[in-house]
């Protein structure tokens, strides 16, 4: 297939992107992965303006960026003006002058936002408190990898109602998957966001938000799960841990699961908490496929806004 249309787009949620754009965006990357095509963009240039650290995020879309041809500066809020408190519109402003793209990891989601309403270059939400929208392209790659279809199959995330929940409510309505969340109670996802996936959902998917694990897992073909404390929340990991327990990932829970099913985590993980050592390196854990995925899904991306 052509590289999907979105020149000069923003990608600040999933939402921002149709049924359609998704389904291609995967397509594409798809064909990415298997060398099909090799659009390139010379002198162009990324940004990766982050406040919060990042492994995965962050070298793969440097990796992304380099095999495309173009060139990336990596702009960690302490080494810029940002960190004195240089307003984001300013920033955005400037910066917009010298890159052709940017990539955003924050807190906020109203700081993404505002960087976007300042700039005139493809803005990329990297992860803020809200959402984590790359990271769901790189699942969702993942799992039609698996399945081949992604309409129609149910995925399961256990643990908090977080920016990856989020993103996978929205991404899963997007292309019509089923999509149970279940956690303790006071850590389910935005309602605001649950809404949301609901109107988005295609087909006749259902979304459910449950505080029953059991009942979640039942017929799932993918359990995800992700930290029980996300970053900015570390002070809150230890009255968390036996909240969430009955929510960890392990192989009991997994038995319960289809029988075909698979496991992700978008990584870092805590082996012993939200996932046992035993089930991150099991015969269904696919997440070392999931992180190579972050690569393949944001050059995609990228080729796409800066086509
Ligand atoms: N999954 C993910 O976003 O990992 P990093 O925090 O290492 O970028
Ligand atoms: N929810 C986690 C995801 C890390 C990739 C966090 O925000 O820290």
């Amino acid at each position: 297939m052509s590289m999907p249309p979105l020149s000069g787009r923003d990608l600040l949620s999933l939402s921002d992107l149709n049924t359609t754009e998704l389904s291609d965006l995967l397509t594409f990357a798809a064909e990415l992965k298997l060398g099909k095509h090799s659009p390139q963009f010379p002198q162009k240039v990324l940004g990766l303006l982050f406040r919060k650290a990042s492994t995965r995020t962050r070298v793969s879309f440097s990796v992304a960026m380099y095999q495309l041809g173009g060139q990336v500066l990596d702009l960690h809020s302490g080494v810029t003006q940002v960190s004195r408190g240089e307003p984001t519109s300013d920033t955005a402003r400037v910066l917009d002058r010298y890159l052709d793209v940017v990539a955003i990891r924050t807190f906020d989601q109203s700081e993404v936002q505002e960087f976007a309403d300042y700039a005139s270059m493809p803005v990329i939400n990297a992860l803020t408190d809200l959402e984590h929208p790359c990271q769901i392209l790189a699942d969702l790659l993942t799992i039609q990898e698996e399945f081949k279809s992604l309409h129609g199959l149910t995925l399961t995330y256990l643990g908090d109602g977080n920016n990856v929940a989020h993103s996978l409510l929205i991404g899963c309505a997007l292309v019509g998957m089923n999509v149970h969340i279940a956690g303790p109670e006071g850590y389910a996802p935005d309602p605001a966001v649950v809404t949301q996936a609901q109107q988005l959902m295609q087909g006749d998917g259902k979304v459910l938000v449950t505080t029953d694990p059991e009942a979640a897992v039942k017929d799932a073909q993918v359990l995800y799960t992700d930290v029980w404390a996300s970053m900015g929340q570390e002070s809150e990991a230890g009255q968390r841990l036996p909240l969430f327990q009955p929510y960890q990932v392990n192989e009991a829970l997994l038995a319960q699961a289809s029988e075909d099913a698979i496991v992700l985590h978008c990584l870092p993980a805590h082996r012993g908490e939200e996932i046992t050592h035993d089930t991150i390196e099991g015969a269904a854990s696919r997440v070392w496929d999931q992180a190579e995925n972050r690569m393949h899904a944001q050059k995609a991306l990228l080729a796409s806004v800066l086509s």
